[in-house]
């Protein structure tokens, strides 16, 4: 705050003149843990006072712009989402931020990860620029690993001399989540260089699985934060080195209820825990809210509706050092949540910088530079490039497995040939005994960023489809294209499609093109507006499961991670099948 506004702002206090006052509020004291009765008197997108409720002539406030009877409803500090990926959710960014910002979430701290493992700062900027005169507070980690793995090729690479230039921005508020793990448990030394580089701000974890004694090198690491606890036994272990648990719920990762549990259970704290979605699509932000649906559930679990609402708040603000929000009371932003109930979080209204953020608000997207919508670099694919040879009596097989996104590693014994095709009839018609066998389908990683001709091409099983091929340029994290299917040509097909689209999504269906769901921005995302990606995107699902999808994965989700090589077990890349296991990540 400079000094006029400093200066005007205390003058108004002292004078009773407010913009706008809220009154007859019940409103959620976060800092203090109770619920207040009273009214809330705003200014220039700043909260004056708090004051009596029994003033009922307004003596504090008589000058006051407008003002609004509330009639007892509920007032929150808007809400926060700790963590969350703008580019997963294959809107533009803006669209994402508008809308999750009518059901309550006013800040948001982003992670631009995948737009940079795709087109480096220019990724990152992209992500400043959308979410600069949006209604909502966005603030941006800088990604730490761009690559996610040496063992990957990515579009760029994302080092701590490249993320200098961004230091000053009041926008950046430390860095992203640390996924390589091995480079913190090793003092691999240009990770080290990142972690020095914010070891005064916010460093991001991300580790799902670390034993203790790689954890308390995490925590040495100075890694402030994680979302990856999917258990509350985990979380603890994490919350009681230090790092703040942000727990998620998103479209794919569900781990609130079983965190909320066990802090109900042992009664813990909940200071070092907060809210975040990391991935969560419009569909299902329309079905039940943004992190307002976090705070339902931890509710419903059994938390105290005042932690929970702390935990969606004033947890956030505390640990990413915004002193300005979280809370209501004098000097903080006035973001706020106006809500009918308290357990349901049922939302009335919105107010961003005191503005009352309207439904019928038009969604403004800033065009996308041409360079980030032409990223498909490689040149067109015939089914040859999909040949699979079988030399040796055991074949690696990527065993995917039923919601989740981890796989397994299935070794089988398949007849040597100089080109594997799969039976396009799974079951018995395939003319195999060996169960594990049948329905084996082809699955290929295709590098797509610079044009090195690089196609690593395997087997997996667990997908389900007959007589056709899907492929995706998301495919975290380096975001090649990645395809699946039960014929050489078909697959072809698929990539090839996805070029001339320059990139999304695609359904083949014997040799000829289902449906295309084109995401242009950098291969990950779509400017045409919500309504129509979700359109599309409904009818492929519909489809890709009428063709024999198993109904435990998602047709498009669950290929995306198939060549993602930081999580367990076993991952398709350019390089070819690669294993994460005791002994590190290798190509095999
Ligand atoms: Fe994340």
């Amino acid at each position: 705050m400079n000094y006029n506004t400093y200066k005007g702002l205390s003058e108004s206090i002292r004078g009773g003149k407010a913009d706008l006052v809220l009154k007859n509020a019940r409103i959620i004291d976060v800092l203090t843990g109770r619920i207040l009765e009273g009214s809330i008197a705003i200014k220039d997108g700043v909260i004056l006072s708090v004051f009596d409720p029994y003033d009922r002539d307004m003596k504090n406030f008589p000058e006051a712009g407008k003002v609004i009877d509330l009639k007892n409803a509920y007032v929150s500090p808007g809400f926060m989402d700790a963590h969350l990926h703008l580019e997963s959710t294959m809107v533009s960014p803006a669209e994402l931020i508008a809308t999750a910002s009518r059901y309550g979430t006013t800040a948001f701290i982003v992670d631009p990860h995948e737009a940079a493992n795709v087109s480096g700062a220019d990724g990152i900027d992209y992500i400043l620029d959308q979410t600069a005169d949006s209604k909502a507070n966005v603030y941006v980690m800088m990604p730490s690993c761009v690559p996610a793995t040496p063992i990957d090729d990515n579009g760029c690479t994302f080092t701590a001399e490249d993320m200098k230039a961004y230091l000053d921005n009041d926008r950046i508020l430390g860095l992203g989540e640390v996924m390589d793990d091995p480079a913190v448990i090793y003092a691999d030394k240009s990770m080290y260089d990142k972690l020095e580089l914010f070891r005064e701000k916010n460093i991001d974890g991300h580790a799902p699985f670390l034993p203790d004694r790689e954890l308390d090198i995490y925590a040495l690491a100075g890694i402030s934060t994680d979302h990856e606890a999917s258990s509350y036994e985990y979380a603890l272990k994490e919350a009681e080195r230090g790092i703040h648990v942000h727990i998620r719920e998103g479209s794919a990762a569900h781990n609130c209820a079983d965190i909320v549990r066990g802090i109900v259970k042992d009664g813990i704290s909940t200071d070092c825990f907060s809210f975040c979605t990391d991935d969560k699509h419009i569909e299902d932000i329309l079905r039940e809210g943004h992190i307002g649906a976090n705070i339902r559930i931890a509710i419903k679990e059994g938390l105290s509706p005042i932690d929970a609402y702390r935990m969606a708040t004033i947890n956030t603000a505390r640990t990413y050092g915004l002193k300005h929000l979280g809370a209501i009371a004098p000097g903080m932003q006035a973001d706020l949540v106006i809500l009918s109930d308290l357990e349901n979080v049922s939302v009335i209204d919105v107010y961003y910088k005191g503005e009352k953020i309207e439904k019928t608000d038009d969604i403004s997207i800033k065009p996308c530079p041409d360079k980030l919508k032409q990223t498909m670099h490689f040149k067109d694919v015939t089914p040859a490039d999909f040949g699979l040879k079988i030399l040796s009596d055991k074949t690696h097989v990527i065993g995917i497995d039923k919601k989740q996104i981890t796989t397994t590693d299935y070794v089988v014994e398949i007849e040597k040939t100089d080109n594997y095709e799969p039976c396009r009839y799974v079951g018995s018609e395939c003319g195999s005994e060996n169960p594990v066998i049948t329905g084996l389908l082809k699955i290929a990683a295709v590098e797509r960023h610079k044009n090195t001709g690089k196609i690593g091409v395997a087997l997996a099983k667990g997908y389900g489809l007959k007589g056709g091929a899907v492929a995706s340029s998301v495919s975290h994290d380096s975001h090649n294209i990645i395809a699946i299917g039960d014929s050489d040509r078909d697959i072809a097909i698929a990539v090839n499609a996805l070029k001339s689209s320059e990139g999304g999504y695609v359904l083949v269906e014997d040799g000829k093109v289902f449906e295309v769901l084109p995401l242009p921005i950098m291969g990950l995302m779509s400017d045409a507006g919500f309504a129509n990606v979700n359109e599309k995107l409904q009818r492929m699902k519909k489809k890709a499961y009428e063709m024999g999808v198993d109904k435990d994965i998602d047709p498009f989700i669950t290929l995306s991670f198939l060549a993602l090589p930081v999580i367990p077990e076993i991952r398709i890349t350019p390089r070819g099948l690669c294993k994460l296991d005791d002994s590190g990540l290798n190509l095999i």
